[in-house]
């Protein structure tokens, strides 16, 4: 079988950061790049190796060599880009969150359903080996509570994306999303969200915290910030286990077990996984996968789940005032 062709959407941070991997990867190269500007477009494709630069993502979309679509563009331009690689029968890997609201969510996942087009959001932490095998053992007696935080201090400045309502800016959507995640991918969609935290001049949320319950007393301590520190750590303990997931915990490279009469355990990252970008190699593996075996959807990251974390997200972000 012929490599994975794949397009890049966009130039900026994480656009270098995962083309870098795909064209590392063996089985897939970057065929092209697409930019809003052909000069930006053919700078980051000259560095990946890709024969072709585009000064639109419509143009980028249209290229017969593209096998599958990266958006690497902001969430309010997600859905634009992906409704294009979708109506060209494309594969799209679509970074996180799917989208800016459940609403271009949903168009989104219903429009790749109706394709019969591969679609699925970036969530690269469920990629990463580490947290694989956490949400993979049988040791902990049943989870009672996950905890975890992401949160660093960005200076206010309105034009920059994180701050920008236009550009789907916000903690809850761009950091939320991992502890919110963690939780989710651990005990499931809660049944409730209590949350408070504080908005920006621009009207993003700034910060946010709050508890996920689940039946039976089950919980999750979830915050996110753009305005200061946090430990960017997280914790899971179970009736006859714990773990702690080293910092940054949505990319670990270390997680130590503990629990009553058992040796503490620590789980390293195999040296060849990727380190710190192990889970960009696990979700473009699965992109490959995915196409090799015929699937449209993820099991590592399901659509529905990446629906249901809109929702919780916007429910979230609509009980901060
Ligand atoms: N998985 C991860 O680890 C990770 C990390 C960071 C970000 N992300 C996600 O990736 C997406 C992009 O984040 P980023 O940090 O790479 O952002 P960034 O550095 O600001 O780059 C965004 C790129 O999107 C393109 N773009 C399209 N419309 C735009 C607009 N109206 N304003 C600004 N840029 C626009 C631009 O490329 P052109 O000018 O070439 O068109 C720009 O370089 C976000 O959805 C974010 O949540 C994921």
């Amino acid at each position: 079988m012929r490599d994975l062709a794949w397009g890049i959407a966009a130039t900026g941070g994480i656009a270098r950061t995962v083309g870098a991997v795909i064209a590392a990867e063996p089985g897939m190269r970057v065929a092209a790049v697409g930019s809003r500007s052909v000069e930006r477009a053919a700078a980051l494709a000259a560095e990946l190796g890709a024969e072709s630069a585009h000064g639109s993502y419509e143009e980028l979309c249209a290229d017969p060599a593209v096998d599958a679509v990266y958006v690497a563009t902001p969430h309010a331009q997600h859905l634009e880009v992906a409704e294009a690689a979708i109506a060209a029968g494309k594969a799209v890997l679509c970074e996180k969150p799917l989208a800016a609201s459940v609403a271009d969510a949903e168009r989104m996942v219903a429009l790749a359903r109706s394709a019969g087009v591969f679609l699925m959001e970036a969530m690269w932490m469920r990629f990463n080996p580490l947290i694989q095998r956490v949400a993979a053992d049988p040791r902990f007696g049943g989870i009672r509570s996950v905890g975890a935080s992401f949160g660093f201090a960005l200076p206010y400045d309105p034009a920059h994306r994180l701050w920008a309502p236009e550009l789907g800016g916000g903690a809850l959507l761009d950091l939320g999303i991992y502890p919110f995640g963690l939780a989710q991918l651990l005990l499931g969609t809660p049944a409730e969200a209590h949350v408070t935290g504080s908005l920006a001049p621009s009207g993003v949320d700034a910060e946010a915290g709050g508890v996920l319950v689940y039946p039976g007393g089950r919980r999750a301590l979830v915050e996110c910030s753009l305005l200061g520190p946090y430990a960017n750590d997280a914790y899971v303990v179970g009736t006859e286990m714990r773990a702690d997931i080293q910092a940054p915990f949505w990319a670990p490279e270390r997680v130590l077990l503990s629990g009553p009469g058992m040796e503490r355990e620590e789980l390293t990252l195999d040296p060849g996984a990727g380190g710190k970008q192990a889970g960009y190699v696990g979700e473009v593996r699965e992109v490959r996968d995915a196409l090799a075996e015929g699937r449209t959807e993820s099991a590592i990251m399901p659509l529905d789940e990446s629906l249901a974390m809109m929702g919780l997200l916007a429910d979230a972000r609509g009980q901060l005032s």
